[in-house]
């Protein structure tokens, strides 16, 4: 790593390595959102958004220590200053900016809708007076409220995306609305789970972003810098790859 020298007056120089270049970042992740992240089996987070951070952060010559930290309540860890940055499959919106800023996106996504293969749910609209799984305070649970209104209790609330898409499962719910990277690996880790998807022209287009706390421009400037050498250098298709295949 980079070797810093703070020179007092009188040039007196002290050869730093507790300062900008070793410093450790903590990070806060939802860890049941695979691809992007989960929990391995010796308990640490690991994915996509792991990946690409871990490596945006090499380059740029800071360190980062991952938490699997509950979605509710993740992004007060900036807040209130325990965590310096939130890595979990964070969709960028102008409601989330208004109290947090957002690097530069690394991932496009965007919502899906799952049913079991053999509803007759055929769209979006066909799911007025139905059950619908979200995890709560998504962009997914954002959408079907547009649909079905804030308050209406058809809207089932989850904490994780896995727990609701289990209750699709089981039948509890009759969709789940939930972004299209983690619906699609819960389907294709739960074969013969019978579960299909649907997309809505009226979903539009989400991208990713890390989080850190308003106005923490030295964090965000490190961050994008290391993401802007990641996109060009072939490190970033790479991670893309190993998660995504293509
Ligand atoms: N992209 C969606 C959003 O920002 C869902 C993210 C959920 N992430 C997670 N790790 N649980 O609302």
């Amino acid at each position: 790593t980079r070797r810093l020298f703070v020179c007092l007056l009188g040039s007196v120089c002290l050869a730093s390595s507790a300062f900008a270049a070793d410093k450790v970042y903590q990070v806060a992740s939802d860890a049941a959102y695979a691809p992007f992240e989960s929990l391995n089996a010796k308990q640490e987070v690991v994915g996509f958004d792991v990946d690409v951070l871990s490596a945006a952060a090499a380059k740029a010559g800071f360190k980062v220590k991952f938490h699997n930290t509950p979605w509710e309540g993740i992004f007060a860890t900036l807040a209130m200053g325990d965590r310096d940055i939130v890595a979990s499959a964070v969709t960028i919106t102008p409601e989330r900016k208004r109290s947090m800023d957002f690097s530069d996106p690394y991932f496009e996504a965007k919502q899906l809708i799952a049913v079991a293969a053999n509803s007759a749910i055929g769209k979006f609209a066909d799911l007025k007076g139905k059950k619908v799984g979200v995890q709560t305070g998504t962009t997914g649970d954002e959408v079907v409220q547009k649909l079905l209104g804030k308050t209406n209790p058809n809207i089932k609330r989850f904490e994780s995306t896995p727990l609701a898409l289990q209750e699709l499962l089981a039948g509890g719910v009759d969709a789940v609305v939930a972004d299209n990277g983690v619906v699609v690996n819960f389907i294709t880790h739960n074969k013969g789970s019978k579960l299909k998807t649907l997309d809505d022209p009226s979903f539009t287009k989400e991208y990713y972003g890390f989080a850190v706390k308003k106005g923490n421009a030295a964090l965000l400037a490190r961050i994008n810098r290391g993401l802007a050498v990641i996109k060009t250098d072939g490190t970033y298709d790479q991670i893309y790859k190993k998660y995504f295949g293509r």
